[in-house]
């Protein structure tokens, strides 16, 4: 008989929870593959080339254009999945978060044991001097946003063409490979190395909660094909 996602939780000691844009669409915040999702909108230029190392320099102005609108969604809040998880967390239970997302939600929501392996819109730097900027100076920034050095400032955001931060990923895989539970949600697992991750894990229980199947559906012992913000709350 298959365990119930709350048995699993119960009796889980040490918990992953995975997740990608599918996490956030309950935020109002699309995600990037799904019909309504951001690469599926027609731009001249490809939402994947614009988010790369090489536009980003090279056509920066365009860059923050697409960037500004579409990339932050400060207005988004919290929901019931990354409300579940700062509570379980809360209670006691040992949570680490492995997000594919950049928005925050899950520490605005309360969660404390975060990796953001794709980095995150709230952190912006200088390139010369390394001055830190918050979102909102950059979404109130008109152009190119620069320091008061005069310096180019570029989002702590992990662009297509750029290295994952490597105490992050230290973090993340050291999470993963003595979890003894992994639960998956709203990622359709097509990106790497982010994707291939989930190899390191070791543990008893590993979990799919994902609104369309995934290339790991066949090797989960539980897979709820339905909204992870529903799914979650009903624990
Ligand atoms: N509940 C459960 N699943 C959902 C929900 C929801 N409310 N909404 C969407 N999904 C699922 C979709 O079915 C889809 O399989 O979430 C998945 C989202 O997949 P993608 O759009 O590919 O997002 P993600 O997997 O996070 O993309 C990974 O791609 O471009 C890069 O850096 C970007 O971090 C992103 C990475």
């Amino acid at each position: 008989m298959k365990p119930t996602l709350s048995q699993i939780v119960s009796e889980s000691s040490r918990l992953v929870f995975f997740g990608g844009a599918g996490v956030s669409t309950e935020s109002g915040i699309p995600d990037f593959r799904s019909e309504d999702g951001l690469y599926r909108m027609k731009y001249d230029v490809p939402p994947e080339v614009i988010l790369s190392s090489d536009y980003f320099f090279s056509h920066t102005e365009e860059f923050y254009r697409f960037y500004r609108d579409k990339m932050l969604p400060l207005w988004a809040e919290p929901n019931a999945a990354h409300k579940k998880l700062a509570e379980l967390e809360a209670e006691g239970k040992h949570i680490d978060i492995v997000t594919q997302n950049i928005d925050g939600l899950h520490q605005k929501a309360g969660s404390k044991r975060v990796f953001e392996l794709h980095g995150s819109i709230h952190r912006n730097h200088c390139l010369r001097c390394g001055a830190l900027y918050d979102a909102t100076y950059i979404a109130q920034s008109k152009g190119i946003p620069r320091c008061s050095c005069g310096g180019l400032i570029k989002p702590d955001v992990v662009l297509y063409g750029e290295p994952l931060d490597g105490e992050t990923v230290e973090g993340a895989l050291d999470a993963i490979s003595s979890a003894d539970t992994v639960i998956v949600a709203g990622t359709s697992l097509t990106v790497y190395p982010a994707a291939g991750f989930l190899n390191a894990f070791r543990g008893r229980h590993l979990v799919l909660i994902n609104r369309d199947a995934t290339p790991i559906d066949g090797r989960c012992e539980l897979v709820l094909h339905g909204k992870v913000g529903e799914i979650l709350s009903a624990l």
